[in-house]
């Protein structure tokens, strides 16, 4: 694997074998299109076992177009989004959420990525107002653009917050894997009280498939349109169900997702005493974010491919993913002491 590719972003990873064998199964013969096949049944199935037999599954091509579509189903466009400062739908979406959806995103300050009732509470106001747009849905992103995970008692009190105030409760779950391993639970736990999940399978060793999952009852009376309308809906859309199933049907999605995890808390624990270097939010998923000298930055970005997260800051960004090893981990981890020391003795 290219240095340059390692720590950068899970999206860089390849797929799974696993997922490559249960494509080339899925590619024998015709078969009905536009979710008619039989892997479209096995996945809703495996979407049941997972989170109770009232979801409903619905693949999609990416995760922006889950999130965008999850809103666009619930929302009308006076109705507004609660979201944390920075996240996904926020600063990473080019407006889609906005654009398609219609709906505002209301900003709300969140600690290490992770929103609370009583963090939430401030944005509730002008209920009723018709100069204000009013808010209808809470989005919480889990595992966080941070890199935290809320735990099952965290979503539920949210959740429980929702129900006082009249919001749905959707969750990003782009790492919804890496948030669950991370808890030690299953994904159904994660999501229990919330409306929608952006289920997530790119990140985590698919080609690319991601899934709008309502979790409860009635919410998807006109979906099936709204996601044509969208332009999410796959022709072949055997290719997007098999991949889902090969990480959602087995425990291949707790797999990978340990993994990644253990090589961010690797990376994290080899850092901790690094000179100059301090990271910034708690190592609970995939990723780790240290700020550092941006000499030092510079120097490592010459060898290794990573972002600077935050350009006013310089606070970096650094990605595991379900195929890094150790050794890589440990060689990397080895270049930034190296580095450290070295842009320390030059000042
Ligand atoms: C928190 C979060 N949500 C959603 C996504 C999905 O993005 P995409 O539309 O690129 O699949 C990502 C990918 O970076 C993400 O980090």
């Amino acid at each position: 694997m290219e240095a340059l590719h390692l720590i950068n972003s899970d999206n860089q990873a390849p797929a799974h074998p696993e997922v490559v064998a249960a494509l080339l199964e899925a590619n024998a013969g015709s078969a009905p299109s536009y979710g008619a096949c039989r892997w479209s049944r096995a996945f809703e199935e495996c979407v049941r076992t997972h989170f109770g037999p009232q979801a409903s599954a619905w693949p999609v091509f990416n995760g922006t177009a889950a999130n965008v579509l999850s809103i666009a189903a619930l929302l009308r466009p006076h109705e507004a989004v609660l979201c944390a400062r920075g996240a996904h739908i926020e600063i990473d979406e080019c407006g889609a959420p906005e654009r398609y959806s219609g709906s505002k995103l209301i900003l709300v300050e969140s600690e290490h990525g992770k929103l609370s009732p009583s963090l939430v509470k401030r944005a509730i106001h002008s209920i009723g107002d018709i100069h204000r747009v009013q808010p209808r849905m809470l989005s919480i992103s889990n595992s966080t653009e941070c890199g935290t995970v809320y735990q099952p008692a965290e979503v539920q009190a949210l959740a429980q917050f929702c129900r006082e105030h009249a919001l749905y409760l959707h969750i990003d779950g782009a790492r919804i894997s890496n948030a669950a391993a991370s808890a030690g639970t299953g994904l159904g736990e994660m999501v229990d009280g919330a409306d929608v999940l952006s289920l997530g399978g790119t990140k985590n060793g698919l080609f690319g498939a991601e899934a709008v999952v309502f979790l409860k009852p009635g919410l998807d009376a006109a979906f099936g349109y709204q996601r044509k309308q969208g332009m999410q809906l796959a022709s072949k859309h055997r290719f997007l169900a098999a991949q889902l199933s090969a990480l959602y049907g087995t425990d291949l999605w707790r797999r990978n997702a340990q993994r990644a995890n253990q090589l961010a808390r690797r990376l994290a624990e080899a850092l901790l005493d690094a000179p100059g270097l301090r990271i910034t939010h708690p190592v609970e998923a995939n990723a780790v974010f240290a700020l550092l000298p941006s000499a030092a930055v510079q120097d490592l970005q010459q060898r290794w491919g990573f972002h600077v997260w935050d350009e006013f800051s310089g606070e970096v960004r650094w990605m595991c993913a379900w195929n890094g090893t150790e050794a890589m981990i440990d060689a990397f981890a080895q270049d930034v002491r190296t580095t450290l020391v070295r842009h320390t003795q030059h000042h």
